[in-house]
């Protein structure tokens, strides 16, 4: 594919002591590319998501950022965490802020800005996820859903190079996954770079420039969802399918 890469992990190892987690793994993800990753319970989706802003250390390899490597520490590493945006399935507000606190907080502290800069470029940020009329209530008073928006507004508001996604629909009532799915297949439509950990076949369908199959710390499968989906591979790859497209 003739897109720029964004994201790249070259022949990336992690261990957590003697378990080998991530195995020999190369993945690219080109600007404006949306990679869903699915597997197995443990195959490391979550480590991969992890060790690509650093949250992780790698034991071998290199993982780059627009060309650069991932710096280890310092300045340097607090503006990495900024340039990628990162949601998880707990949705990890500060429980005693508002709303439009928990958006403008790091864009004060960590991008510098203005207090009231942040707030205006809170309340965009807030209108596009559908919640500007929640903006002054406090996180407890929200659905699950909703939490999970203003989570992602506020990865957005540190205008990110590129977005991860950790089953962000994982601890949401069903109802709730679709508002929170639609923000993100919005976000996909306006050329977002994301990483995606989901169970949600229908946003890998629809959304997903390709998909990656992990098993066992390795990548397996990557390949459009077209591909994929009409004729996985391997037996593990199959196998997961079969399991998941029961639900
Ligand atoms: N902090 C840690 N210390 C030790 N082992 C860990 C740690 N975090 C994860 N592991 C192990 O690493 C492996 C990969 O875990 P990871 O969380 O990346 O899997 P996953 O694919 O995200 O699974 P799930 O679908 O359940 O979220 C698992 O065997 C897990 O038990
Ligand atoms: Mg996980």
């Amino acid at each position: 594919m003739a897109v720029d890469p964004l994201i790249e992990l070259r022949n990336v190892n992690k261990y957590y002591g003697e378990l080998h987690v991530l195995r020999d793994i190369d993945l690219t993800v080109g600007k404006g590319e949306v990679v869903v990753v699915i597997g197995p319970s443990g195959s490391g989706k979550s480590t991969l998501c992890r060790t690509i802003n650093r949250l992780e250390t790698i034991e071998s390899g290199t993982i780059t950022l627009d060309g650069r490597p991932l710096p280890a520490e310092g300045k340097a590493l607090a503006r990495l965490r900024a340039e990628v945006g990162m949601v998880f399935q707990s949705f990890n507000l500060f429980a005693h802020r508002t709303v439009l606190q928990n958006v403008s907080l790091a864009q004060v502290k960590v991008r510098g800005r203005g207090r009231q800069e942040a707030d205006r470029r809170s309340r965009e940020l807030l209108d596009r996820v559908g919640l500007l009329n929640q903006a002054d209530k406090y996180p407890a008073q929200l659905s699950g859903g909703q939490q999970q928006r203003v989570a992602i507004a506020r990865a957005l508001a540190m205008e990110p190079k590129a977005m991860l996604f950790d089953e962000p629909t994982s601890a949401l009532d069903p109802e709730m996954i679709n508002e929170v799915l639609e923000v993100m297949r919005q976000l996909a439509r306006e050329g977002m770079t994301m990483v995606v950990v989901t169970h949600e076949m229908g946003f890998a369908r629809a959304s997903a420039n390709r998909v990656v199959f992990m098993a066992d710390g390795r990548i397996v499968e990557d390949r459009s969802p077209d591909e994929f989906f009409t004729d996985p591979r391997s037996d593990r790859a199959k196998d997961f399918l079969s399991k998941i497209l029961k639900h």
